[in-house]
């Protein structure tokens, strides 16, 4: 009967434990409505009511090595709308969390396993909401460090930014122009504070605005020159009505450019995760081993 019961135990337990086993690979999606995703968002011009269409291409349905950290730090099944539970106050659509996910698992040589998506992107936001000490930028690195405690799984490590931000900067001429100098100390900021200095970032350049300055931002962003950054090009993708956000069959798109420029990276990435992630922890614990057999001999 104990034997019985503990077998049980240890059946249930490891049931609500396998999944976050699973998560190997994790992304964290940050920066405005274009990243939370409005593809497939209709406004009724007489109400001003927003509803998503639902429609949900085959590149952005669930997988089951597709999980998605939830606003209240679980791992879950994605699905769309990836944002729905953090860009609470707007109404989200297809963004391109899901198709980039999907692409980089449909690479067999990738060798990625299931892969943990974070998504912290909130609607309408500016770069300085997102500046280090700041509310948007402590709930990304609160949710990033979450996502890492929430693997129980030696092999998982983080394995990138992918980052969708600009057009609320693109209003005035002083934002837009500091604009290179600020996404240059964030993205410092936020590998510091990551304690992964060659993070991959893969980050797109604006194919829309609030305001005129769409250019002054796009030069900005094309001409970040920082290791292991890459830039993907929204310009030329479909907008909804609105002028302002992709489509949902544009956000496929941008989500298999993000693929591809992930895959780009990798070659001075993985050796890098796996100095990092791996030998300066086994030689911190050799040394805090060596300290404690001295104190204790
Ligand atoms: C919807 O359309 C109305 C009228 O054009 C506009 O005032 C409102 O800002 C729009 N809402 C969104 C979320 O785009
Ligand atoms: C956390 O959120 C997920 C997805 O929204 C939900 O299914 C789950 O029940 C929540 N868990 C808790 C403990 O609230
Ligand atoms: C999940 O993705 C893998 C890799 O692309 C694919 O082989 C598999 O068919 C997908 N599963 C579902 C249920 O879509
Ligand atoms: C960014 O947005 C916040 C909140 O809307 C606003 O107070 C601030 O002035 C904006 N900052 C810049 C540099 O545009």
């Amino acid at each position: 009967m104990m034997m019985l019961f503990l077998l049980f135990l240890s059946l249930a337990s490891h049931a609500s434990s396998s999944k976050e086993q699973h998560v190997k690979s994790i992304f964290i999606l940050a920066g405005q409505s274009n990243m939370a995703g409005r593809g497939g968002v209709v406004n009724d011009t007489l109400t001003g009511i927003t509803t998503w269409d639902g429609v949900v291409p085959p590149e952005c349905l669930p997988n089951k090595s597709i999980f998605r950290l939830s606003a209240n730090l679980t791992w879950v099944e994605a699905r769309e709308p990836l944002h729905a539970d953090i860009d609470v106050e707007k109404t989200n659509g297809i963004g391109p969390g899901m198709p980039f996910a999907s692409a980089i698992l449909a690479n067999r040589a990738s060798s990625i396993g299931a892969i943990g998506l974070v998504p912290c992107a909130i609607g309408g936001t500016n770069l300085s909401q997102w500046e280090r000490g700041s509310f948007l930028y402590r709930q990304m690195i609160g949710r990033a460090k979450a996502a890492l405690l929430k693997v129980n799984d030696n092999g998982a490590s983080m394995r990138g930014l992918l980052w969708y931000q600009g057009e609320s900067d693109t209003t005035s001429i002083e934002d837009a122009r500091s604009y290179k100098a600020r996404l240059e100390t964030f993205f410092g900021d936020l590998r510091l504070d990551l304690q992964f200095p060659m993070l991959p970032i893969i980050q797109v350049a604006i194919a829309s605005g609030s305001g005129p300055y769409i250019e002054t931002i796009r030069e900005a962003q094309m001409g970040i020159d920082l290791l292991n950054v890459r830039t993907v090009d929204a310009k030329g993708l479909t907008l909804e009505p609105d002028r302002l956000h992709l489509t949902t069959p544009s956000q496929v798109r941008l989500g298999e450019m993000l693929a591809d420029a992930y895959f780009q990276l990798i070659p001075s990435t993985t050796s890098n995760n796996a100095r990092r992630n791996g030998h300066p922890c086994l030689i911190i614990h050799f040394v805090i081993g060596l300290l404690w057999t001295g104190m204790t001999t």
